[in-house]
């Protein structure tokens, strides 16, 4: 094949592209944004300030003492402005709430599937189901003497499978996300479940699981292209595998409670009421974003953003009441106060 000072043309055309790459980036790397927060470092090309990010709390505080409340990252070609004081954050989230209500959609959540719901979602669908919810789970008696009482009905479950280790050690994790998750099940489809329900134990692994790829898929959050790879490096395949199961079992809930199937459901529950609020604005002509779609996701949100916050809390807390007797001492009598 003719060539150019010697070379064959495919080498020359390989150079030349591999040349072009390089002033890209070098460009790229020099234009930074000029109306933007500072950084604390400059970014890198194409990873930006990833590579910082081994310990990204710890990185955060220390850039924090060293550029000030505001600052600006990049997480790969992402601009993050990261705010830190209190009265930063009242300023943009509160008072100039209207400019800054929009999320970052991004991540993982439209690997999955839709931005909808309430956790993957921003503007109108966000602020519909958010406040949907949050009336729904005030109505359901959230904060009041209902809720309660639902809780307490379920924590005497909780204690009295504990007390059947008469004395063994115990890892409590299990139960007591599957106990934290019932207090949820009942709100959404209106019952709670065995612990040793298999099909129940597999619903709250799956959630369990789904938390903690969604942290070890760290990277896919800012380079969704890394799902092409071969193999699943990423958990990519293992994340939608998850989330398919997961939102199975509320399509079947829904499914159920469409066809009038959920007999065993005695109580009022968020699929029925979310239903009923979906036809009424359907019918009034108004713009919703109320769908059936949409309320599985509703149900997976609470689920997972439900039970491993409530259980890692209780767990740390019970840590924490183990290594301190003394405080013990002082929280039992405190717990005990009517
Ligand atoms: C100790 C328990 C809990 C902790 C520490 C916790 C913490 C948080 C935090 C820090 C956020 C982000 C705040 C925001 O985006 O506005 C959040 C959001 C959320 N939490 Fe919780 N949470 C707990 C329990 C629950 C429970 C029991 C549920 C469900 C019944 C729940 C459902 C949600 C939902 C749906 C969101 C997303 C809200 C949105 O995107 O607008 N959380 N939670």
């Amino acid at each position: 094949m003719p060539g150019v000072f010697g070379l064959e043309l495919s080498s020359v055309l390989l150079l030349l592209i591999v040349t072009l790459c390089v002033i890209l980036l070098v460009r790229s790397w020099l234009e930074v944004p000029q109306n933007i927060p500072p950084f604390p470092v400059r970014p890198l090309p194409i990873v930006g300030h990833i590579p910082h990010m081994v310990d990204p709390r710890r990185k955060l505080m220390e850039w924090r003492k060293t550029t000030g409340d505001l600052f600006s990252v990049y997480f790969g070609s992402t601009l993050v402005v990261v705010i830190s004081s209190y009265d930063l954050l009242r300023e943009t989230l509160v008072k100039q709430g209207e400019y800054f209500s929009h999320r970052h959609v991004g991540g993982i959540l439209p690997v999955l599937n839709k931005p909808e719901g309430i956790v993957g979602s921003s503007g109108e669908v966000w602020k519909e189901h958010r406040i949907l919810t949050l009336n729904l789970l005030r109505s359901f008696g959230m904060g009041k003497h209902e809720m309660a009482e639902n809780i307490i009905e379920e924590v005497s479950a909780y204690l009295s499978e504990i007390s059947k280790v008469s004395g063994e050690p115990l890892d409590p994790k299990d139960l007591t996300s599957r106990s934290a998750s019932n207090v949820i099940c009942r709100f959404l489809i209106g019952k709670r479940f065995e612990y040793d329900d298999p099909a129940y134990a597999r619903l709250v692994e799956i959630y369990e699981n789904f938390v903690d790829l969604a942290k070890s898929s760290g990277l896919l959050h800012w380079f969704p292209n890394l799902k092409y790879l071969p193999g699943d490096l990423f958990f990519h395949k293992k994340l939608i595998n998850n989330f398919a199961e997961f939102t199975e079992f509320s399509r079947k809930r829904i499914q159920d409670v469409i066809n009038n199937e959920n007999q065993d459901c005695k109580e009022e529950n968020f699929i029925a009421s979310y239903l009923k609020e979906m036809k009424k604005r359907e019918a009034s002509g108004k713009l919703t974003h109320l769908s059936t779609d949409n309320l599985n996701l509703c149900m997976s949100d609470l689920l997972s953003a439900g039970t491993d916050t409530t259980t890692t809390t209780l767990l740390w807390f019970y840590l924490y009441m183990v290594h301190y007797p003394n405080v013990q001492d002082k929280v039992g009598p405190a717990l005990n106060y009517k």
